[in-house]
């Protein structure tokens, strides 16, 4: 697929630091792998400490010009960037799609998505505003003005290689920060492809940085700027322990952090909702990049007067749903992203079958003989039966697997959707206006979907609570998790 670019010089392998594009010391190289073919696409820089350090040096420096550039200044490099984004928005949805597998028109809304983050975040670069504050005694004068917080290390998941990087990088540069950041092992390449088109918008040398390496060296990389006092924050997507480890390590220089961590999201279906708008609001939520989201339901409660109904109708669009490689337009589902990813999804059914759960549609591996490419490959999946005791109820499948669990009461729903220790997205369909508002009060997420599966908007504050991570991304919130309030004081004035 990468030989179908319209502009190869897209396609980047070395790290990018201080404005030059460069091999890892010592030149290790990392593979990055086609899910669907499983064949090698690229070899990018395996990078270590010295390359961590050599990209915190770089930003540290650019730091204090670029905090000194007006709102406006950032705002037209960013709005640069965002125009090259789109122009070049063909090129990159094939990369995404050649290294993360989803299929093609995933990618092209992705690339649309990330870049909704730039041009927000774009406009909001000049909206910064502190408070001036009424005096408490006279003669003073008192101001709150927000500041950058310094050079922000941001690491990034392979599940939106381009939308989560893109989500980070923005407010951060228009905040006046200035960025290291690593993308995943698995999905280099966009990233590397997003920081090209961030050099040709004019973006200065070491505003940011991009660090490639392997998740056997990911911890040299990240330890060096945990332990760097200059790198002021963290911002990271993925997984809860992985966020423990980093709120725990980053406590000796006491940065600030954003954590978007796991989720184990539930989708209620009340009694009195639209059917046929629940049963499309979880295709599109729960299907969205084959189940590989962190706000994706994971577990699908649907009240017994209209389960068998519910999922009559679940189960025909299951089964529609087309499986294949992103280079096959009709492909619906791709591959999962490694034999990982895949051997959790089969752990998750097996567990659920053997506690009484049953297959309603899918439940298996799909072959190459059916795709027509060797790739980690799971078929939509629908299990009817499923309760609290199975693996899929307490940990996050990440793939397209829908366990649907029977439930009698709103108190019962509401209680089993907050049994987890997790608070990222919850999604509900009722049509009572009063249920409407008390469930989304008592549900313990970030983010509430009432009526609605897609949620995802640059306007809008996206992130958890509970062991789903704290900070927000997108929105006004989105901004000010990569600013301080600085208090000023003038007396003498009388
Ligand atoms: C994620 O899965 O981490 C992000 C999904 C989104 O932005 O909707």
């Amino acid at each position: 697929m990468l030989e179908t670019l319209t502009h190869p010089d897209l396609l980047r392998t070395q790290n990018f630091i201080a404005g030059r594009w460069q091999a890892a010391q010592g030149d290790a190289l990392l593979d990055v792998i086609d899910p669907a073919t499983l064949e090698t696409v690229a070899r990018v820089a395996d990078s270590g400490a010295a390359d961590a350090q050599a990209a915190a040096d770089a930003a540290h420096e650019a730091f204090a010009a670029w905090r000194g550039r007006s709102g406006r200044e950032r705002a037209q490099l960013l709005k640069r960037w965002h125009a090259l984004i789109l122009e070049h928005r063909e090129d990159l949805a094939r990369i995404i799609s050649c290294e993360q597998g989803k299929p093609l028109a995933e990618a092209r809304g992705e690339v649309l998505y990330g870049a909704s983050y730039v041009e927000w975040f774009a406009e909001e670069a000049t909206r910064t505003h502190g408070d001036i504050i009424p005096e408490p005694a006279r003669g003073k004068k008192l101001m709150a003005v927000k500041e950058p917080v310094g050079v922000v290390a941001a690491i990034t998941p392979w599940n939106f290689p381009l939308a989560m990087i893109a989500r980070k990088l923005a407010p951060a540069l228009a905040a006046g920060c200035t960025v290291v950041a690593k993308p995943a092992e698995d999905t280099p390449l966009t990233a590397a492809a997003l920081v090209k088109l961030a050099e040709d918008a004019g973006f200065p040398a070491g505003t940011i940085n991009l660090v490639c390496a392997s998740r056997e060296r990911t911890p040299e990389v990240v330890d060096t700027w945990l332990a760097d006092p200059r790198v002021r924050k963290i911002t990271f997507t993925g997984s809860t322990p992985v966020g423990k480890h980093l709120a725990r390590e980053s406590a000796g220089t006491l940065k600030k952090l954003s954590l978007e961590l796991g989720g184990n999201a539930p989708f209620i279906v009340f009694d009195d909702a639209d059917l046929d708008a629940a049963v499309e609001g979880l295709m599109v939520s729960k299907f969205r990049n084959g189940g590989q989201t962190c706000v994706c339901p994971n577990r699908v409660f649907v009240q017994a007067a209209v389960h068998d109904s519910f999922l009559d109708k679940l189960a025909t669009r299951v089964a529609a749903l087309q499986v294949g490689p992103a280079s096959a337009e009709t492909s619906q589902i791709g591959p999962m992203i490694n034999q990982r990813a895949v051997d959790k999804i089969e752990r998750h059914v097996g567990d659920a079958l053997e506690r009484g759960a049953h297959v309603v549609v899918g439940g298996r591996r799909v072959p190459a003989a059916e795709t027509g490419t060797p790739g980690h490959y799971y078929a939509p999946t629908v299990l009817a039966g499923a309760d609290a005791t199975m693996a899929l109820a307490q940990e996050e499948t990440f793939g397209p697997v829908v366990p649907v669990f029977r439930f009698e009461t709103e108190d019962e729903a509401v209680a089993l959707a907050n049994d987890t220790p997790f608070g990222l997205a919850a999604y509900f369909y009722t049509r009572d206006a009063a249920r409407i508002w008390r469930v989304a009060d008592r549900l313990e997420t970030g983010i509430v979907g009432i009526n609605e599966g897609a949620l995802a908007a640059e306007a809008a504050p996206f992130g958890g609570v509970k062991e789903s991570g704290y900070g927000r991304e997108g929105s006004r919130h989105g901004l000010e998790d990569y600013m301080h309030v600085k208090y000023l004081c003038q007396g003498g004035l009388r």
